[in-house]
């Protein structure tokens, strides 16, 4: 019978136990883990705000792994006001240390274990304000000039300079009264005014219209200049007080200290801090914005407008910035979205009672990880495959955007490319094996409708790239490296002077 390699036995060797396995506290200790690997680039030049920061990122960047680029001089800021780009980027350390995880595992031993961290939670503690980093200096009253932060034009023909992009917005469901984290883009207005971008459904959005219906402003803490584990957190949808899922990705609580100007509280180690309102009826023109799509996508329109109230800001503040491009290394919602969105899609299908799954891969090139899911199945039953496939597609971490939707089989590796496109190659028939659901769940960012007023519905297309069920027993058998074979190759390995490890492979014929 083939055996299928599922982790890398040296990886499940090194399994962190929870009480060892603790993310950084904020964006420093952060800084100075990567560095330790090599992860980070301090740029010491002067730098512009103005699309210079963008191009030096996205050309850096054109490859996978790159290091987080640190700009330490910024024309037009205050010196020692430093700006932190794709701090998570195309690497599967930086993202690993985040969580606390060590360096070295392969993409589906991190989605394993960034999904039994999302299962759970550590509440926020409260510190004494008088200890917080954050509250090191405060901009109140006149003067408030959220101008002299590093915000910038990332792309040639954005609408203005962005100081939200990789952020962690809070507001308060005024029902609940659950505070929610999302992460959104927020373009300069004024000295104290901040566009806030909010596309349908998002709960930012809920809680603004929940309060403007009962003629309330909507409070809001937006939070710029913040460590990895709440920037993942903030970027995806967990049910109710996401900081709670901020404290168990990371294995630590989300230190907080009471609001000034706001009654929300705001975290006590983040960089930048601010404290805003936003009438009812608050709305001023925003954008366009160079998207997770690799496109400006939408015209410029009417956005949140927030007022911003007090601001609180640690010594030698750095801005966190998320470049979103076209090309996946480049795009730091990628891998992100790529690897969190994979662990969300598994759990929902767990907890459906969905049987069979061995791997989930979001590819990060397709749309910042949105565009396409390749999903590893052992097939138990007829119609097993486009069960599993119908599910991945419309449940509530996958149905976004999603447009291609593939299921393989174990042999196959979801995160490699290569493989899945084999399985497509030599499994799916097309003419049978691709469904299509139309009218689902998209957004006006994707391009490939038009006109712009159609895009709120997409469509989906299911791929079955399994072998056929009915004829699973005599398929074609593939070809297979021989078990003992492997293992004597793999064990000769530097002899025979090949360089690197022996890779895993998935499917090995049996002595
Ligand atoms: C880098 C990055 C930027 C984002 N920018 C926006 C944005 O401008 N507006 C928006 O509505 N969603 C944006 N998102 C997506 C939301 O953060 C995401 O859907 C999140 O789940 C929203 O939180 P919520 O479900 O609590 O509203 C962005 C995501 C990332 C990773």
């Amino acid at each position: 019978m083939e055996e299928v390699l599922f982790a890398a036995e040296a990886e499940a060797r090194r399994e962190v136990r929870p009480e060892q396995a603790v993310g950084p506290r904020d964006v420093r200790e952060f800084i100075a883990a990567i560095e330790t690997i090599g992860q980070l680039k301090r740029i010491t030049a002067e730098v512009s705000r103005n699309e210079e920061m963008g191009a030096v990122t996205y050309m850096y960047n054109h490859r996978v792994g790159a290091p987080a680029l640190l700009f330490e001089k910024i024309k037009g800021c205050p010196p020692g006001f430093r700006a932190l780009w794709n701090q998570l980027g195309s690497s599967n350390d930086r993202f690993a240390l985040a969580i606390g995880e060590p360096t070295g595992l392969s993409a589906n031993e991190l989605i394993r274990r960034f999904k039994n961290r999302s299962d759970r939670r550590i509440a926020p503690v409260m510190v004494d304000p008088k200890d917080a980093p954050v509250n090191a200096h405060h901009m109140r009253g006149n003067n408030i000039d959220v101008t002299l932060f590093p915000a910038a034009r990332h792309w040639a023909l954005d609408g203005g300079e962005y100081i939200g992009t990789c952020d962690a917005t809070i507001t308060r469901d005024p029902d609940g009264g659950w505070l929610n984290v999302g992460c959104y883009r927020q373009m300069l207005q004024s000295k104290n005014e901040v566009g806030l971008f909010l596309a349908g459904g998002r709960d930012a959005r809920l809680h603004i219209e929940r309060n403007w219906a009962m003629g309330k402003p909507c409070e809001v803490v937006a939070c710029w200049g913040i460590d990895p584990a709440l920037f993942m957190t903030a970027s995806q949808s967990f049910p109710l007080s996401e900081l709670d899922f901020a404290g168990g990705l990371a294995g630590r609580p989300v230190e907080l200290v009471p609001g000034e100007a706001t009654s929300l509280p705001y975290p006590a180690r983040a960089e930048i801090v601010m404290e805003g309102v936003i009438p009812p009826g608050s709305e001023r023109a925003e954008g366009p914005f160079g998207e997770f799509t690799g496109y400006y996508a939408k015209p410029p329109g009417p956005a949140f407008l927030m007022q911003v109230k007090a601001v609180h800001y640690r010594d030698n503040p750095i801005l966190t910035h998320a470049l979103m491009a076209d090309y996946y290394p480049a795009n730091e919602c990628a891998l992100v979205r790529s690897l969190g969105r994979s662990a969300r899609i598994w759990s929902d299908l767990e907890r459906l009672g969905i049987p069979g799954v061995k791997g989930i891969y979001c590819h990060p090139a397709a749309a910042g990880g949105l565009a396409m899911t390749a999903i590893s199945i052992e097939q138990r039953y007829a119609g097993h495959a486009k069960q599993v496939l119908a599910l991945a597609a419309q449940c509530p971490a996958g149905a976004y955007f999603s447009k291609w939707i593939i299921a393989v089989d174990e042999d196959v590796d979801p995160t490699d490319i290569n493989q899945v496109l084999w399985a497509m190659a030599t499994r799916c028939h097309p003419a049978t094996d691709i469904d299509f659901m139309r009218d689902t769940y998209s957004t006006f960012l994707d391009p490939s409708q038009n006109p712009v007023e159609n895009r709120q519905f997409g469509s989906k297309a299911l791929i079955n790239a399994c072998k056929d069920y009915r004829f699973i027993k005599e398929f074609s058998p593939r070809t297979k490296v021989r078990r003992s074979t492997y293992e004597a190759v793999s064990r000769r390995w530097k002899e025979l002077g090949l360089e690197g490890q022996p890779p895993q492979l998935r499917a090995l014929e049996e002595d």
